[in-house]
């Protein structure tokens, strides 16, 4: 019997490369961009450093989506900054009529029918408290207020005219809530939800909590993001979600977590896996290449592979602007 040849051979070509990483593989639909929506309709924000973490007034939007649309971007993730607009115990304006959410989604769907806008569902940027839930006077969270406030919040974003919801708050029972609130209003089979499943706590959120101008900046949600160290938590949070009707399933951050994406990949293949590379992660790379120590594009987009090769399907990245052009490159 002849030998085999050995491996280097069987991939010279980068045609025989594509066939050896056909889960690997990075195109323009595999990302999407979060764009940060400021209550001042005219604000072009940027915060200092981190340039994809720019707030943009609602009036900006269509200025810095359209060339982006143009390279090829397909998806955005709406997430609503208040500065002007009061915060309180129940996030009344994720969803009021000038939510910059709602203003960002309506605007968005008429100036581009045919992005997929996803809307992050969450209060904690419009809640006095800076929790993701509604609180109880001696400070706990209570679950089925917060629940029900989800629900409600989803259906007005459904109504301004987003394609995708994508709970955030990782608060139990959201998303049975939410899917059924969607039913009753007749998006059920017009919606689907994207849930931030196995969200742990981390460090790494930090730039976006002073992007969004957190009420809590300090990492203190403990009692509803995942403890790192546990990945049973986290396979429980994935079938948690599976059982309460979830469409699409993420894993966030990304860096130190991808063997829980591996995990939710081959515990439900069939379902469309996200992966956030946050904020903090973002800025790391950003750092890393600033200082010199790799080319930008060179050291992001190994990272980007990393994230498919371990089972992400779609990739959740402030630098989705930078991959739309560095793809339109073939190296
Ligand atoms: C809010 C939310 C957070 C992020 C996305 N949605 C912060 C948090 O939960 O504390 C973090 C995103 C990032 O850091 O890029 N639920
Ligand atoms: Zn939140």
């Amino acid at each position: 019997m002849a030998k085999r040849s050995t491996l280097f051979c069987s991939y010279r070509h980068q045609v025989l490369r594509n066939w050896q990483s056909t889960e690997a593989v990075l195109t323009k639909e595999n990302f999407v961009y979060p764009i940060l929506v400021h209550d001042k309709p005219d604000v072009e924000e940027p915060l200092e450093a981190l340039p994809a973490l720019t707030r943009y007034g609602c009036n900006r939007l269509e200025a810095h989506v359209g060339p982006l649309v143009d390279k090829g971007l397909t998806s955005v993730l709406i997430f609503g900054v208040l500065q002007n607009l009061s915060k309180d115990v129940r996030g009344s304006n994720a969803d009021s009529e000038n939510a910059p959410a709602m203003q960002a989604i309506r605007k968005l769907r008429s100036a581009f029918p045919n992005i997929l806008i996803i809307a992050d569902v969450c209060i904690c940027s419009y809640t006095s408290t800076g929790h993701c839930g509604i609180c109880c006077d001696n400070g706990d969270i209570d679950i089925d207020a917060s629940v029900k406030r989800l629900a409600e919040i989803s259906v007005n974003f459904a109504k301004a005219g987003c394609d995708v919801i994508a709970p955030s708050s990782m608060m139990d029972g959201r998303v049975a809530a939410i899917k059924s609130a969607l039913k009753e209003n007749g998006f059920g089979n017009k919606i689907p939800v994207l849930s931030y499943s196995a969200k742990f706590r981390s460090f790494f959120y930090g730039p976006f909590l002073e992007a969004t101008k957190s009420c809590l900046p300090k990492q203190d949600k403990k009692m509803y993001h995942l403890p790192p160290a546990s990945s049973g938590i986290a396979h429980r949070a994935l079938k948690r979600d599976i059982d309460e009707g979830a469409d699409m399933l993420m894993v966030k951050p990304s860096f130190a977590y991808t063997d829980i994406l591996r995990d939710a990949k081959t515990m439900f293949p069939d379902i469309p896996l996200a992966v956030y590379q946050v904020s903090g992660e973002y800025a790391m790379l950003l750092k890393g290449a600033e200082e010199g120590l790799y080319n930008l594009d060179d050291g992001v987009l190994e990272v980007m592979t990393g994230l498919r090769r371990a089972g992400a399907d779609i990739i959740i990245t402030y630098f989705a602007p930078y991959v739309l052009d560095w793809l339109s490159v073939k190296k």
